[in-house]
């Protein structure tokens, strides 16, 4: 282990003794025990209170902040597993032996060549499009490239005479700025692949497809920052893991050590956290027996709103628009008085500090160091932070959620805000196809009722009469 990457875990065990002497660890039984359905239930507005199924997969703790993936607090997980491992645990349910980790590895590289896939998306307009609405139309070229679910005479003709041109089409613009951009889609590792894909994959249902987007979705989302900077996409690396090589594939720079594991470990925070609304909209998907990339396209799309994945970017708009650490109390007053909502704070079920934020918050402060730049958004996320907790910690149990850090984190690791919450999918992907899976194991379709409080009898006036 490096030394740079030494310190980190120290930092996190460290930290979670501090977490683990503020709170105590116990369960709530009401919530992690298996109940005779139907249960009886006091359910608010946004189904506040429901519960949608059982899950061995991951736990919150909300009153104490603690979470929890199969058994493993958050805090040990980061100190002393990769995301790949994490992944597989949050898949499989136990973390893998080393033979069992090279061949999850070994798979996941494999799918991380979309060669097709990324030239089919340079034909839309990729750089006038919302990241996370381009990620979701990747993931339909992918289902498109790999899966057999669509028939092959339902394509439309037009598909058929660019695929079988794929390996001399000229691009209409030179690369610029990447060593090893892909721009030539040449017969490479995709090709090779193809011959030899796995069945599983084709009716795009299960752990083989899962893993397949698990890794795709990193390739897709450093593609889409690429073209976002006029820049063509840049191949995988096989030889790195999948934080080095997501930042690889985004930046153009193989990351440090350091840099490698703080990537590393923002991918494990965000990888799962119970039925949170991508998750649920997921598994609302898979429950009507769609394929798994139906179901991940929306996460996608429930991720993509502010309230959700997307405040991670708010946030940072919010530190530029404070601009300097001594505005801070009087924005915060405002807001408040104006009834505003502060982006990165709050949580539906934590009501005590988010695990995570201590995470990133710590190991953010350890990136900007180095970082002129970020540094002064630092200073006033801190400040921020300070002035939020004393005004809405006790009065409202509002305090920093995982979002409000992140976005300085990516930033100092070279990621454009606006590919934040594309990020946080690239780590969520783990969790939506975990939880699909699980939730296929004893599969009943979503259907909640609405209350209706409209009108009933009225009678239709012709429509020259209609006001
Ligand atoms: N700033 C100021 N006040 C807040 C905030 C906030 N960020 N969050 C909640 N409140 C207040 C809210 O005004 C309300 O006050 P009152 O009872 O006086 O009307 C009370 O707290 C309850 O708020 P709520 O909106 O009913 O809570 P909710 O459970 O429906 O919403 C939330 C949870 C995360 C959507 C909300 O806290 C929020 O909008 N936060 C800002 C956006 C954000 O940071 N989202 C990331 C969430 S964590 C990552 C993820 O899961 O994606």
């Amino acid at each position: 282990m490096h030394e740079e990457t030494k310190e980190i875990t120290d930092i996190i065990l460290e930290l979670a003794q501090r977490a683990r002497q503020e709170t105590s660890m116990e369960p709530e039984p009401e919530l992690t025990k298996s109940v005779q359905w139907p249960v009886q239930l006091t359910i608010g507005p946004g189904l506040e209170g429901a519960i949608a199924c059982e899950s061995k997969i991951g736990y919150v703790n909300g009153t104490k902040g603690w979470l929890v993936y199969r058994g493993y607090d958050i805090f040990d997980l980061c100190a002393h597993c990769t995301f790949e491992e994490v992944t597989y645990l949050l898949l499989n349910g136990s973390l893998p032996d080393a033979r069992e980790l090279a061949s999850f590895k070994k798979k996941l590289i494999r799918y991380r060549f979309l060669n097709k896939t990324l030239r089919l998306l340079v034909g839309f307009p990729i750089e006038e499009m919302n990241a996370m609405g381009a990620l979701r139309l990747g993931i339909n070229m992918m289902r498109q490239e790999f899966t057999n679910i669509d028939k092959e005479e339902a394509r439309p003709a037009t598909i058929d005479a660019i695929g079988s041109d794929e390996d001399s089409i000229a691009m209409e613009t030179a690369p610029k700025g990447d060593i090893r951009a892909t721009y030539e889609f040449k017969q490479s590792e995709t090709d090779k692949k193809n011959k030899g894909r796995p069945k599983q994959l084709d009716d795009g249902h299960g752990m083989e497809a899962c893993c397949h987007l698990i890794s795709g979705v990193s390739t897709l989302t450093a593609a889409i920052a690429k073209i976002h900077q006029k820049h063509m996409p840049i191949e995988p690396d096989r030889n790195l893991g999948h934080a080095a090589n997501l930042l690889y594939m985004m930046t153009g720079k193989k990351p440090t050590p350091l840099e490698e594991r703080i990537m590393d470990i923002s991918l494990i925070l965000h990888a799962d956290h119970g039925m949170n609304a991508s998750t649920f909209a997921s598994m609302v998907v898979a429950s009507t027996l769609s394929d798994v990339y139906f179901s991940v396209g929306a996460g996608i799309g429930a991720l993509n709103g502010p309230l959700h994945g997307g405040a991670n970017e708010q946030v940072l708009h919010t530190l530029m628009e404070i601009g300097d650490p001594g505005r801070v109390k009087s924005w915060v007053d405002q807001t408040i008085a104006d009834k505003g909502k502060i982006m990165g704070f709050g949580h539906r079920v934590y009501k005590a500090y988010d695990p995570r934020a201590r995470i990133l918050g710590t190991l953010a402060k350890l990136l900007v160091k180095e970082n002129k730049k970020v540094k002064p958004l630092f200073d006033i996320a801190e400040e921020l932070e300070k002035e939020v907790v004393s005004k809405l910690g006790a009065q409202k149990q509002i305090f920093p959620n995982v979002d409000f850090y992140s976005g300085i984190t990516y930033s100092c690791l070279g990621i454009d805000p606006e590919m934040f919450t594309a990020i946080f999918a690239v780590s969520r992907v783990s969790g939506w196809t975990s939880r699909v899976l699980e939730y296929l194991e004893n599969n009943r379709i979503f259907r909640p009722r609405a209350l209706y409080t409209g009108e009933f009898n009225r009678k239709i006036v012709p429509i020259n009469q209609r006001s």
